[in-house]
């Protein structure tokens, strides 16, 4: 597994690619999972096939979906089909070999991806143990006319920022450039990791992580997506959630503190990616997204904002 190899190469490589496959890699074809015709004579198959088996068989039912779902691995079968690729050769700045980096689409309004354990274990607790020493209130980012006595209780985590250079195991420069990889966004427009932790109560009211000229002033740079890795599992509450998914709940009655809409349960090593910027350059309305408070347990987050200009510090 990918997973496994990463810790013991993340110490080794600074910046290299010993987060990718070899450089033969075996991927899957992906011949059969698009064509229309395909799935509708698989689907006409296992149709027919649900049709004769339920007959014989008066136990399996047809109506309940069991059918579809073997449609659905009937497909997958094919599409193991596997077919060998040899890396081209590549710029001045590429890689030499394949990175599989698997995700899901969460939602296109806002672009929201899920990335199944992007890190493991080890690196994440590696995360946690670098973190804990240095931990302070989390602050905000304060809009015209806005205190840090009137904006309490908006966010509630410790936290504090940690670059990469700072973390000589490695990890957090191995986790940079799998983010790097995931988002096709160079790591020089990273911020420092923003290290998190939620307690039993602690909560982010939703927000947007890009900064509205108009509310908080003239900007040197924006915010063009955010990538949160958990480092933690949380018992029960601190989903990351976004209201207002696919223009939901954005009537102009909701609520900041409601933990409503899309939500994301956070289990450790598992990586979610959302864009805050559209792609003409816009803040994104339905990428607003906050904590829910935890109920059980606790939670860990590291956080890398990615902006528009290349990050300085
Ligand atoms: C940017 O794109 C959004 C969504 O397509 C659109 O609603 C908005 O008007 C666009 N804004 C500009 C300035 O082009």
């Amino acid at each position: 597994m990918r997973g496994t190899k990463a810790l013991g190469q993340a110490g080794k490589q600074g910046g290299g690619s010993g987060w990718a496959l070899t450089s033969k890699s075996r991927l899957t074809s992906s011949r059969f999972s698009f064509s229309p015709a395909s799935l509708i004579v698989g689907s006409c198959f296992f149709f027919l096939a649900g049709f004769f088996l339920s007959s014989s068989l008066l136990s399996l039912d047809i109506g309940s979906g069991v059918r579809f779902s073997g449609g659905l691995d009937f497909r997958r079968k094919l599409e193991a089909e596997e077919r060998v690729y040899e890396p081209l050769p590549h710029g001045d700045t590429g890689d030499d070999s394949f990175t599989a980096v698997p995700s899901q689409v969460l939602s296109w309004k806002p672009r929201a991806l899920y990335f199944p354990n992007f890190a493991t274990k080890k690196q994440c607790e590696s995360i946690i143990k670098m973190a804990k020493s240095g931990l302070k209130p989390s602050t905000l980012a304060l809009r015209k006319g806005e205190t840090t006595e009137s904006t309490q209780g908006i966010r509630t985590s410790s936290g504090m920022f940690i670059s990469a250079s700072e973390d000589k195991y490695g990890v957090l420069a191995f986790i940079e450039e799998k983010i790097a990889r995931a988002t096709s966004l160079p790591r020089s427009h990273g911020e420092a990791f923003n290290v998190l932790r939620y307690e039993v109560g602690q909560r982010y009211n939703s927000h947007y992580d890009a900064f509205s000229p108009s509310e908080y002033g003239p900007q040197k740079s924006q915010r063009v997506a955010s990538f949160l890795l958990y480092l933690s599992d949380v018992e029960k509450g601190g989903e990351t959630m976004f209201p207002f998914e696919n223009g939901l709940n954005m009537d102009g009655n909701y609520d900041f503190r409601e933990c409503i809409g899309l939500k994301v349960k956070p289990q450790q090593g598992d990586g979610l990616l959302f864009y805050s910027l559209l792609p003409n350059g816009t803040i994104d309305p339905t990428s607003l997204h906050g904590s829910c408070p935890v109920i059980r347990g606790q939670k860990w987050v590291a956080t890398k904002w990615i902006r528009d200009q290349i990050q300085d510090d």
